[in-house]
């Protein structure tokens, strides 16, 4: 059997979005969407019907949406560029200590241009500490950005009273939340949020890789991050994918319409798994909290056990997880997040983030709980580093 528990990392394509973009791929809107002809306009139709589609299932209007090539992209658009516009209204950029690497290293980037970065500390169980940023919060403050759902450890962030604190303390700001790890499993309206900024992903969603997106409130000032022939968007020039932003729509549809089905099938797999582990096998710990925790995520720390080689033994048996951080996996360095909840040594080099999606079934989780406690035991009777 195989089982795919890596959905934080990557989705496989739903057939029904893959069906919607097959035409896309062969004969249909193939032309520039910048160009004036048939094939041209065609496209033009495609990229702004997705626009549209997607922006009324956040909230937002057609022209608040400017589609990208993915997360990491539209996240470096909206730090960067949403810092660089305001750089006449102040140098000073909060973001919490447990973002995205896209949003991190975008951070650092603005450090090295001379603006002023602060990182906003979480509890630990990954809640930014409202506290700590009330403290943070400065009048020349210009951009706060906190995640939604935290990709590591599910952490749900309750960013509307985040915003209201932010618009309180810093009314100049702008505020931005990665919503990649949010969408379809919680309600990501950007309205009733108050953010200014939100960034979507396609992959995430079972759309294809390829297209992301930024949500972009009107009046909001953000400065292009890249140059050249603008078709659809002066924020994003270049030539559209228009078969995956297609398919980016479709998947959002489905998502958002059947998330009640979805997410009660997602915390069913995930709660059996999760009661599975925390019971069955000893010296484990949860990352993350147990409510507020987005319904597909799972992460836990098993002592006395190595991430990769609990990973890579897994791998065998067909079960596909992640260690650490889903995205900086292959840099074998420990995860930053766990890092900000205050996780010891052996916690953080012991975890593994399970992540399941609509796709899996009720089967796969009682194989996963069958395979899983032996490859732990062997794991740990190999090791040095055993129990007392
Ligand atoms: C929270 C979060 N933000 C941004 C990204 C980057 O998105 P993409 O892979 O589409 O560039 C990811 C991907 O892992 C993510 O989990």
């Amino acid at each position: 059997m195989e089982v795919y528990l890596d959905n934080n990392n990557v989705t496989r394509i739903d057939p029904l979005v893959f069906e919607e973009m097959i035409p896309y791929l062969k004969d249909r809107a193939y032309g520039h969407p910048a160009a004036l002809h048939g094939p041209g306009a065609a496209a033009l139709e495609a990229v702004e019907e997705s626009r549209a589609k997607l922006a009324s299932l956040i909230g937002a209007r057609g022209e608040e949406v400017v589609f990208t090539s993915g997360g990491t992209e539209a996240n470096n658009l909206a730090v960067i560029g949403a810092a660089l516009a305001s750089r006449s209204r102040g140098r000073h950029v909060i973001v919490s200590s447990i973002e995205h690497q896209s949003v991190l290293f975008s951070a650092e980037k603005l450090s090295s241009l001379g603006f002023e970065v602060d990182y906003a500390p979480v509890d630990k169980e990954g809640f930014v500490k409202l506290d700590e940023l009330e403290r943070l919060l400065r009048r020349d403050t210009i951009l706060v950005s906190v995640n939604f759902v935290n990709d590591e450890i599910g952490t749900i962030e309750p960013v509307r009273e985040l915003v209201e604190l932010v618009r309180d303390k810093s009314p100049e700001a702008i505020v931005h939340t990665d919503a990649v790890e949010a969408f379809i499993k919680v309600d990501v309206d950007v309205r009733k949020l108050d953010v200014d900024l939100a960034t979507l992903s396609s992959h995430k969603i079972h759309g294809p890789r390829g297209a992301g997106a930024l949500y972009i409130r009107e009046g909001t000032s953000i400065e292009p991050i890249m140059y050249g022939p603008v078709a659809t968007s002066k924020l994003r020039p270049g030539l559209e994918n228009v078969p995956a932003i297609v398919g980016f729509a479709k998947a959002a549809e489905i998502g958002v319409r059947g998330m009640e089905e979805f997410t009660r099938h997602m915390r069913a797999l995930r709660d059996k798994l999760m009661d599975g582990i925390l019971d069955g096998i000893e010296h484990t710990v949860l990352n993350g909290p147990r409510e507020l925790r987005s319904p597909s995520n799972l992460n836990v720390s098993f002592l006395y056990a190595e991430g990769e080689a609990i990973m890579m033994m897994l791998s065998q048996h067909g079960v596909y997880v992640s260690s650490g951080s889903a995205c900086a996996s292959r840099l074998l360095e420990p995860s930053h997040v766990l890092k900000a909840i205050g996780r010891s040594h052996a916690e953080m080099h012991g975890s593994i983030s399970f992540s399941v999606s609509r796709f899996n079934t009720m089967e796969e989780i009682e194989y996963v709980l069958e395979v899983l406690p032996r490859v732990i035991k062997r794991l740990r009777e190999m090791s040095a580093w055993k129990p007392r």
